[in-house]
């Protein structure tokens, strides 16, 4: 643990995001492996850009090439994936962008620390704009995950080739109060873009008040 260390006060959330003209926020997919998070994330993240709007896109393979390249799919693995996942969300957020994550993030717990996270994150000074958290299930039948299995990976935990496999040999807790679900084997990925794209819209979280 670091020691020695102080918070250096800089612009408040709430000048960044008037001047970017966009508030900053996070979109947390969760889901089993193949439910379409990375699918829906990568499609949102181009409708985003397109509509002239900063978004960018972590995702849970990609992150393990770097940031955690030092981690596995243990629990306690996990739990930290997910928080430093959360930590860069944050950032990205507060610099006025849409953060999209996708990632498994199986644990009920995991996602609460990452919503707190985004709650608590008002070191930009007193009275400074909240960063939104929006979480998403992406809800699919694990026999319909299981039959797309686009990388092969549940045919692989079926034969024990990977263990700690969500579904099938870790536990999946599915969200209770989600903001979105998303059902991806009954909607297309444009009609689950657009759900999410509503919702935010909705709740006025692509424009900033001024
Ligand atoms: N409505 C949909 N939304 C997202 N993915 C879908 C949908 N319908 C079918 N798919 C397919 O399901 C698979 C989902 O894979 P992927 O996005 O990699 O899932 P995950 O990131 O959750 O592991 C892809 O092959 C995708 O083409
Ligand atoms: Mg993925």
């Amino acid at each position: 643990m670091a020691t020695n260390i102080t918070w250096h006060p800089g612009l408040t959330r709430h000048e960044r995001f008037a001047a970017r003209k966009q508030r900053g926020l996070t979109i947390w997919l969760t889901g089993l492996s193949a439910s379409g998070k990375s699918t829906v994330a990568t499609a949102l993240e181009q409708h985003l850009l397109h509509l002239g709007l900063a978004a960018y896109r972590l995702d849970g393979d990609n992150v393990r090439f770097g940031l955690c390249r030092d981690l596995g799919f243990s629990e306690a693995d996990r739990n930290e994936n997910i928080r430093r996942v959360a930590e860069v969300a944050k950032l990205f957020a507060d610099s006025a962008a849409v953060a999209i994550t996708s990632f498994i993030s199986p644990y009920r717990q995991d996602r609460k620390v990452a919503r707190e996270l985004h709650a608590s994150a008002t070191q930009g000074g007193g009275d400074d704009d909240p960063i939104p958290f929006v979480e998403v299930y992406v809800d699919v039948p694990i026999e319909v995950a299981e039959q797309r299995d686009p990388k092969g990976l549940y045919k692989k935990a079926r034969a024990g080739e990977i263990k700690e496999f969500t579904g099938i040999s870790a536990p999946y807790e599915a969200p209770e109060s989600p903001e979105i679900t998303i059902k991806t084997h009954e909607s297309s990925v444009e009609e689950c873009v657009a759900q999410i794209v509503k919702y935010l819209q909705d709740k006025n979280l692509l424009t900033v008040s001024q």
